[in-house]
């Protein structure tokens, strides 16, 4: 009886000890709140709901603003009134400044982390704080010292996407913008070189990390009830908070420590970052101004300035990925807007260095895709005051002394009472009047805040977004690597892109000026007469029967030399790239075709042709390395880096081709009339005979060039995409095998034997191939082997859609932008859909670009 007793008190004290608290809370959290009185605003639910929507936290306020603008969430001390209303915020913010503060549980929560720095404090030393900080900001000096900072990390970004962009890399732009933020934010705020991007700094990995995990960890104690209970236990997350602080604190102290000991050094000089002014500053009132003071500001700087501008512009280009013809926009005003101040289109450090402050003023275009980001992808996505007195706000609500009042920017972006009706459409067009910019009221646009505590670095912050976006875009193209993920943020101070934004880099051609020392006088940099006579030549030598023989036997062997490595591949159940064996096995066909040599890239027997295909490739890279190697032109003078290599290269190249019109030369003299003048070269050889002094060996060389950057890649890159698709639609794979069979069918002899297959593809079965010819159109419509492509007007003309073009000013028709376009494949533009080609199975041609410069070899 006695232990039926022990055991029965022990679960009573035990349900005591658990359900007391709870009780408790649930008392506190209920009680008071005037829960029914219509004065106050309605009740949607308690911080239990917050913590239980924590992960979509913003798009769940969204719901519930879009039924209640104004509404109100328990906690366990008080309540906390949320609002989307514009009159709101301008009261709390504006009308009643004296009357919110930062309040004394968000003062608590934020505290440890953030010290006494400008954003937690009020009243006096807020005021104090921000009379320095706001004569910096103002300072024309602290404004020029933070655009050279700005142009350096946007040149330093610039070569590093390009590293990225030469390994066909995916990788974390948000990362990488995190990095250059930080490492301009420690320039221009304390006047150290962080080196965080080109990963050179050391511990700085450590200290971004700590950084981050503190900010999260703390923001987790807005919605945790029991925060304070496990830092008193020092467990779970608040364990990990504290051992971030005292890291990042350790950090910055040192930061501190050596900029005191430089400036001490140095007396006056190097003045022109914020910590250096704030130091000078505590020499007047050391007691009150102590390294701990300093560390605060600090932090406070960082929180600022890092993760805000980085955060909008990892937002800023996945709006980009998500809208290519807003990315074109863009790029159409840099040039604009550049034009002719770029002294050289090439080079990295000088377009940098064109963006100067009055650039930056004329693009409004720019200005209103980042203000459009900012409305919807708010860095700060809720922020709030704590009344410090009872209140009454604008529409009615009745606030109690104590109560939060938040307003929801995130939410507010997507409110049709407050945007319209297409509140929710990335539009940048919304904040145009005739092309210039028209700023709304802060209270609407709330991103920075509004009223006294508004923004201190909006126009700094600004600045460097669009020097960093003007650079970024003009030199690269951006592209989700993965589309169909979905995009989503994380919940925290804030708005973080979740897992970071992975994304390809292509890079953009402006003019391809450099790439001409390649391609030298071939088809492809010729214009008018030397152009036409190469057109007519090449053109008549597409369109005879004897090529298309040639080259279908041509192709032939390449397919059956492709199917044995596949099936070496297939064997060893190997993984490899498919697109480098295209590769190799175009390069065969377009030597054999064009110049009657066979290469052996693809079973790689071919001795020097590896070697030359390294030289060709790497002379390629190389010289788009010059886009971003400001000193391209002072290395090539002097013959050093990547300009010997590319020398080297280039020398190599022309030796081999040299050796291969010399012996092609020979072979044709032994041979005289007979055979072997199935291919290109010797066409061209025969024919310079007639005017030897024009079709130069040289002259023959750069037509041989221009026909291998044609042939290599292009049918190479459609053939990979093709592939590519076809592992995405298993059910269109079928279809194709389905019709080879259909088509093939009784030709074939032997099913396993690859040369009777081989054999059996001719030229009528070709014909009647609709279903595959649909597909690799729909490929080429979906992935053009050129993705932009244009002219430049050579006098001043007028476009059939009315649009004026000055001479000198390029056309550039986008076919890859083309594909994706309703308004010309209708709603599916998007879908891969090789139906579409076909009227009763038979494929069905559109003729989009009908003049004189298509392609000449399509049916090749
Ligand atoms: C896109 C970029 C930025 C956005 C959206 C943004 C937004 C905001 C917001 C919402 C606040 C109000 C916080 C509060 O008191 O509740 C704020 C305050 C502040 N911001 Fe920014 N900010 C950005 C960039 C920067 C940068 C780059 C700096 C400076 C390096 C900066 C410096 C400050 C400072 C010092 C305050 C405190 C002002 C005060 O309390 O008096 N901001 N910002």
């Amino acid at each position: 009886m006695d232990i039926l007793y022990t055991i029965f008190t022990c679960i009573a004290i035990l349900l005591f000890i658990c359900v007391t608290p709870i009780l408790v809370l649930i008392i506190r959290i209920y009680a008071g709140k005037s829960i029914r009185n219509p004065k106050y605003a309605p009740v949607v639910g308690t911080v239990f709901h917050q913590l239980f929507y924590f992960n979509r936290l913003y798009d769940y306020q969204t719901e519930v603003a879009k039924k209640t603008p104004t509404s109100r969430v328990l906690g366990p001390e008080k309540s906390e009134t949320y609002t989307t209303d514009s009159r709101n915020v301008e009261h709390i913010l504006k009308t009643k400044f004296g009357k919110y503060s930062k309040g004394k549980r968000n003062q608590e929560i934020i505290m440890d982390l953030f010290g006494k720095g400008i954003f937690a404090v009020d009243g006096e030393k807020w005021k104090q704080q921000r009379k320095l900080a706001s004569f910096e900001f103002s300072a024309r000096v602290l404004r020029d010292f933070s655009c050279t900072v700005f142009r350096k990390g946007a040149t330093k970004l610039v070569s590093k996407v390009f590293e990225f962009s030469l390994a066909n890399q995916v990788f974390d732009m948000q990362e990488l913008l995190m990095r250059c933020s930080l490492d301009s934010i420690f320039k221009v705020g304390f006047g150290v070189d962080l080196n965080c991007l080109d990963g050179s700094g050391g511990d700085d990995n450590e200290f971004i990390k700590a950084f981050d995990d503190s900010n999260a960890l703390t923001y987790w104690r807005y919605v945790d009830p029991f925060w304070k209970l496990k830092r008193y236990f020092n467990i779970g997350s608040e364990a990990l908070l504290k051992k971030n602080i005292k890291f990042i604190r350790e950090f910055v102290d040192e930061l501190i420590r050596t900029r005191r000991l430089q400036l001490e050094m140095k007396q006056d000089s190097d003045k022109e970052d914020i910590l250096s002014r704030f130091l000078v500053e505590s020499k007047k009132d050391p007691e009150k101004m102590t390294d701990q003071y300093l560390r605060d500001i600090i932090l406070n700087f960082m929180l600022a300035g890092k993760d805000s501008t980085a955060n909008t512009l990892s937002w800023f280009f996945y709006v980009l990925c998500k809208n290519p013809l807003i990315q074109v926009k863009i790029v159409e005003e840099i040039r604009e807007v550049i034009g002719n101040n770029m002294k050289d289109n090439g080079s990295v450090d000088d377009f940098v260095a064109c963006i100067a402050e009055e650039v930056l003023e004329k693009m409004h275009y720019l200005h209103a895709t980042l203000t459009e980001t900012l409305r919807l992808y708010p860095a700060v996505p809720v922020d709030g005051r704590c009344a410090d007195a009872d209140d009454v706000l604008p529409d009615g609500f009745h606030i109690r002394k104590g109560d939060g009042v938040y307003y929801m920017s995130y939410a507010m972006g997507r409110m049709h009472y407050v945007w319209g009706d297409d509140a929710e459409d990335f539009r940048p067009e919304r904040w145009l009047k005739d092309g210039i910019f028209q700023p709304e009221s802060p209270f609407k646009f709330i991103a920075f805040h509004a009223g006294p505590r508004i923004c201190l670095g909006k126009d700094f912050a600004y600045r460097q977004m669009k020097i960093l976006a003007m650079a970024l875009v003009h030199f690269f193209r951006f592209k989700l690597s993965d589309d169909t993920k979905e995009v989503t943020y994380r919940t925290m101070f804030t708005l973080h892109i979740n897992e970071g934004l992975q994304v390809l880099i292509g890079v953009r051609t402006n003019k391809p000026k450099h790439e001409r020392k390649l391609q030298a006088k071939g088809i492809f940099a010729e214009d008018g007469e030397k152009w036409k006579q190469q057109r007519k030549l090449a053109s008549f030598k597409f369109s005879a029967r004897v090529l298309r023989d040639f080259s279908c036997t041509i192709f032939r062997k390449g397919a059956t030399k492709l199917v044995s490595k596949v099936f070496e591949f297939s064997l060893a159940n190997q993984v490899f790239d498919m697109q480098e064996l295209l590769m190799k096995c175009s390069l065969d066909s377009i030597f054999k075709v064009g110049f009657g040599v066979y290469l052996n890239c693809l079973d790689g027997s071919g001795g020097d042709d590896n070697e030359f295909i390294k030289a060709f490739d790497d002379s390629n890279e190389l010289i788009y390395w010059r886009y971003v190697d400001s000193f391209w032109k002072l290395k090539r003078y002097f013959g050093i880096g990547s300009e010997a290599l590319l020398k080297k290269n280039i020398k190599f190249i022309h030796k081999f081709i040299d050796e291969l019109i010399r012996t092609r030369r020979k072979q044709l003299a032994v041979k005289q009339d007979s055979m072997d003048k199935e291919d290109i070269l010797s066409r061209f050889l025969v024919e310079s005979k007639k005017d030897p002094e024009k079709m130069t060996d040289l002259y023959l060389r750069d037509i041989i060039l221009n026909f291998m950057l044609a042939g290599k890649d292009s049918t190479a890159n459609t053939l990979s995409w093709f592939f590519y698709m076809l592992c995405k639609n298993p059910l269109i794979q079928e279809k194709v095998v389905e019709e080879i069979r259909e088509v093939i069918g009784n030709n074939m002899k032997d099913k396993e034997n690859v040369e009777d297959f081989v054999a059996s593809i001719s030229e009528e079965v070709l014909e009647k191939m609709h279903y595959l010819q649909a597909a690799l159109t729909e490929i080429l419509r979906l992935y053009p082997a050129v993705p932009v492509d244009g002219r430049c007007a050579d006098a001043d003309d007028v476009l059939p859609d009315g649009f004026h073009i000055r001479k000198g000013d390029e056309v550039n028709y986008m076919s890859y932008a083309m594909g994706r376009m309703p308004y010309i494949w209708g709603n599916d533009a998007e879908d891969f859909r090789p139906e579409r080609w076909f009227k009763d199975g038979i494929f069905q041609p559109v003729t989009i670009q009908i003049h004189s410069i298509s392609c000449w070899s399509t049916n090749v």
